[in-house]
């Protein structure tokens, strides 16, 4: 939520935001080439500008026709019901969307073209084609059947990067079970919280996922969090009520790594699948029928279920893939997202699969087994169309030209961008050594909740200026305004808001519409408050500034301090716990926690490592803080605030804590006090 009254916001959680004498400064605009926007879907800005117009203009109108390009089994009765903060779209219609990914595909020549050409970290390959993609995901959906799932049951996934975990996706839409992916790098208790949040039936693992040349347990930590026997936690025993709701595990053998199976309870998935037919039709559900919850970090200790549904969702995710990408069958069309995170849901499943794309999904790390490994698989594989994060591209440019420059990637035609603000000297990088100048950037803007993409150039039309996300997408009416709610001015920093419902937005946190409400549509009643801190320029260029809630943006990923604090607080030794970002260079943010600690606990080495180590197996490694700072008090406010500004001079500069790792003296802090009410 906006802290600071009538004042700019700060959003300085995000190291690589832009500043607004950069964006003064800023005077290069890359205009598409001729040759690009003469065989681009939309050609020039007249074009976008009057599409756009419409889609504002009159959104039923404009929806409903877009609308006809999916394969629906009933026609909807009405294209939208707004009763803030509930949006509900095509309102009666009956669509499933694993239909609309693969069914619709068999009767045209895509039938026999690539879907997935996947590629292992151990270089294995294994292409699918939109026919036997299909049979697969349909003998898998009989499977679940099997298994007791029935439509509106949720299903957990715990998976790596296979084509299984497409699959298995897949097959939960195809029978219209909830699905929700839990990233494979996250923690069992994490794994425990988010199942029995969604009150999952069944988990989708595999025994182990190849990660960086080494395993990671994922069977493993599935049996961590649905063990329900009592088990020492930080030298206590403490009950622990697993997963109640669980039922069954579906293990995909990846590895062939020794794992235990509990029998009745645990089922392979190729055994299962063996003698599954290829006979499943996709059910008839209704529009709004939930497609997936998808768990992201919010302010408060809780992750959130973010809910997704069917008909808006993969409206939005087929239409901006069609025009944000601009996809056209010959495309080789790779997004480097996991599936466990909203950019794989939308840019490697549901958007792409829907407009018949092919789509290389690779399992493993960037660097693995050397730093050209992402430059390597455009070249063997002839990538046109490429969609990565700004944190990757950073750590590439640290890595050395040398890297991409081995490599013919002169097959590429468009370049992506997501996650987090994209600092200009990046772009300029990723525009001149990886696209050659010769590839637009799409640099786009958006989050969980908003399904997909809300702000970003339309490559053909829309000339780019490094580090702005440009203008709206289709049916998208952002605005900069200030804490009051008026339009900001021009270069005026505000808070980004989306004044109008859009087809792919979230349809709420599961179970807990208060929460809905009161994070979304409170702050500005009636209208989304993203969260995000913005600039538009005097083009209406929109300039992202990063998060200005307690949400840190670290390498693309969203965590919340109050959730890893609450992970440091949940160990015994510590008091107190305050976790701010710091700017990084390679990951955006850097998570730095001041931690203040019970008696007889020395502030040691050892220590620190401890508590890293619990946060990563209460969250995941990707929580756990790079730096932790003892101290013997945090800044407060008189009213007992933590003062997080404070804190994050502090962890950003090293003003007071200097080399040492312990804060000295927080008296000097004391004075601030009074002129410090947050
Ligand atoms: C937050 C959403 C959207 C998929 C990946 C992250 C930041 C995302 C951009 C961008 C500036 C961006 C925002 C947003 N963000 N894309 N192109 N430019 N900031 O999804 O985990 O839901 O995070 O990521 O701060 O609010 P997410």
């Amino acid at each position: 939520m906006p802290k600071s009254s009538n004042k700019t916001p700060k959003p300085s959680q995000n190291g690589q935001s832009p500043s607004i004498e950069s964006i003064l400064a800023e005077k290069r605009l890359f205009k598409p080439s001729k040759k690009f926007s003469e065989q681009a879907r939309i050609s020039s800005m007249a074009q976008y500008e009057k599409m756009y117009r419409a889609s504002i203009k009159d959104p039923e109108k404009f929806f409903a026709k877009q609308a006809e390009e999916l394969a629906w089994f009933k026609k909807w009765r009405k294209v939208v019901e707004w009763k803030a903060p509930f949006a509900k779209w095509f309102i009666g219609g009956k669509i499933n969307a694993a239909y609309n990914c693969l069914d619709r595909h068999l009767s045209t020549p895509r039938k026999n073209k690539a879907a997935i050409i996947w590629e292992g970290e151990n270089f294995e390959q294994r292409v699918l084609t939109y026919a036997q993609l299909h049979r697969e995901v349909s003998r898998a959906a009989n499977v679940l059947k099997s298994l007791g799932v029935k439509t509106g049951d949720r299903v957990a996934i715990y998976m790596g990067m296979t084509p299984e975990l497409a699959i298995a996706v897949l097959a939960c839409a195809r029978i219209g079970a909830t699905h929700s992916v839990i990233f494979g790098g996250f923690s069992a208790e994490a794994i425990r919280d988010r199942v029995n949040d969604a009150e999952a039936k069944l988990i989708i693992t595999s025994d182990g996922a190849y990660r960086r040349g080494t395993i990671v347990d994922l069977k493993r930590n599935v049996d961590l969090a649905l063990r329900t026997e009592a088990m020492m936690i930080d030298g206590k025993s403490q009950p622990y009520g697993g997963c109640p709701t669980i039922e069954k595990v579906l293990v995909v053998k990846r590895t062939g790594q020794d794992i235990d199976m509990f029998p009745g309870r645990d089922i392979w998935w190729h055994e299962a699948i063996k003698d599954a037919s290829h006979d499943c039709p996709a059910a008839e559900l209704d529009s709004e029928h939930p497609l997936y919850i998808l768990y992201t970090s919010g302010t408060t200790g809780k992750p959130k279920g973010i809910v997704h549904t069917t008909a808006g969702y993969l409206l939005g995710t087929y239409l901006t893939t069609k025009y944000v990408f601009d996809i056209r069958d010959e495309d080789v069309y790779w997004c480097t997202a996991d599936v466990g995170w909203v950019t794989g849901h939308s840019y490697i499943l549901y958007g792409p699969l829907s407009n018949g794309a092919t789509v290389v999904m690779y399992e493993g790390a960037p660097t693995y087994p050397a730093p050209d490994r992402f430059w390597d698989i455009i070249e063997r594989h002839g990538v046109t169309v490429f969609y990565t994060a700004p944190t990757a591209i950073r750590a590439f440019i640290r890595a050395g030209n040398e890297h991409p420059n081995k490599h013919d990637m002169s097959s590429l035609r468009l370049l992506g961008s997501v996650g987090e603000p994209i600092n200009p000297e990046a772009w300029m990088w990723y525009h001149t050594v990886i696209g050659k100048g010769k590839c637009p950037i799409v640099d786009t803007w958006w989050q969980t909740e908003t399904g997909a993409i809300m702000i970003s150039p339309i490559p053909g039309a829309i000339p780019t200026k490094p580090g702005s996300a440009t203008l709206p997408f289709f049916g998208v009416e952002p605005e900069v305004v200030r804490k009051d709610g008026t339009p900001c001015k021009p270069n005026e920093g505000g808070y980004l808001v989306i004044k109008k419902p859009w087809p792919s937005m979230l349809r709420g946190i599961y179970k807990d519409p208060e929460r809905f409400e009161k994070q979304y549509f409170s702050e500005y009643p009636g209208i989304y408050f993203t969260g995000d801190g913005a600039r538009r320029d005097k083009n209406g260029y929109f300039w992202i500034m990063g998060r200005v809630d307690d949400v840190i943006n670290v390498s693309g990923h969203r965590l919340g301090t109050m959730e890893v604090e609450s992970a440091l607080v949940g160990h015994e030794a510590v008091a107190e716990a305050a976790v701010v970002g710091r700017p990084d260079e390679i990951k955006g943010s850097a998570l730095v926690a001041f931690v203040t600690l019970k008696q007889g606990w020395p502030p040691d080495e050892t220590l620190k490592e401890r508590l890293r180590g619990h946060v990563g197996s209460m969250i995941g490694p990707i929580a756990k803080p790079d730096d932790i700072r003892f101290t013997d008090a945090l800044p407060k406010t008189r009213s007992g605030k933590i003062m997080r500004r404070l804190l994050r001079e502090l962890a950003s500069t090293g003003a007071v804590a200097g080399d040492t790792t312990t804060l000295e003296d927080f008296s000097v802090l004391e004075k601030l006090r009074a002129g410090e009410e947050e």
